[in-house]
């Protein structure tokens, strides 16, 4: 399966790749207070949303990087002066005054590991904004069969995410999650998205597979806790 193709449908105009609203985002950039001219890093950017969002708000210059070249291409067409997006799978050498990774830290190694990598990323006393998923309750077999194959250690609940970030040597500064009507904007966009998509491209190789992810989100949606099993925070922390 092409899966990268088929997330771009299934997101469609989303800007952010991650359940978080707007304002929240804007609120945790807000609270940023960067000296002009500070350097800034966005891990597996997507279209690079959120930095481009904090170039605007704040002088830095910045640097995204995504694996998937329409993803960058995408966000180039949109980026403010001072902000550069580059085709990667890897980050280039830091450290950076500000690291972003949000709804990206799989591209890092996954959690917890990725925290010790962007703690490295960050120079003493720099900043990291961190969106991460957490078990809201401990997720079910058949939960995690309708993530897609997900396996519970891949995650931790609330208090185990501030817990590895203490322990990766970072202090935790501020916090916001995606509410329910956050989640279910996102989710049920995506399988809007998708059936739209598939309705109108039934002869397309990808249209089985855009079908199945709305088909398996539904069902996942409609699992009991299946509205309130997964989590996603976006943390402020600081390197120690
Ligand atoms: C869920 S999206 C999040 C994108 C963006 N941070 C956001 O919140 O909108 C995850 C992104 O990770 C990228 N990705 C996955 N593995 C990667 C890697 N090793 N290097 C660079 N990008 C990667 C994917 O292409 C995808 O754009």
């Amino acid at each position: 399966m092409n899966t990268a193709a088929v997330s771009r449908i299934a997101h469609g105009e989303l800007e952010l790749y991650n359940p978080l609203s707007a304002a929240d985002l804007d609120r945790a950039i807000d609270l940023l207070d960067l000296a002009p001219g500070s350097r800034a890093l966005d891990v597996a950017c997507g279209t690079g949303v959120a930095l481009r969002r904090i170039a605007t708000r704040w002088e830095v210059r910045g640097t995204g990087y995504d694996r998937d070249r329409h993803l960058v291409e995408r966000g180039r067409r949109a980026a403010p002066a001072g902000v550069e997006l580059v085709v990667a799978d890897e980050p280039p050498a830091g450290p950076f005054d500000l690291v972003l990774c949000i709804a990206s830290s799989h591209a890092l190694g996954g959690f917890p590991q990725a925290l010790e990598r962007l703690r490295e990323l960050v120079r003493p006393g720099g900043h990291l904004l961190l969106g991460e998923g957490y078990w809201r309750r401990p997720p079910t077999r058949e939960y995690l069969d309708a993530l897609g194959g997900a396996t519970r250690d891949e995650l931790a609940d609330y208090g185990g995410l501030l817990e590895a970030a203490r322990s990766a040597g970072l202090v935790a500064l501020w916090s916001c999650a995606a509410s329910e009507h956050d989640w279910d904007r996102y989710e049920w966009t995506q399988v809007l998205n998708c059936e739209r998509w598939a309705a109108e491209h039934a002869g397309d190789p990808l249209a089985e597979d855009v079908r199945a992810r709305a088909a398996l989100a539904r069902h996942r949606l409609a699992l009991t806790g299946g509205r309130e099993t997964l989590g996603f925070a976006l943390l402020l922390l600081r390197r120690a």
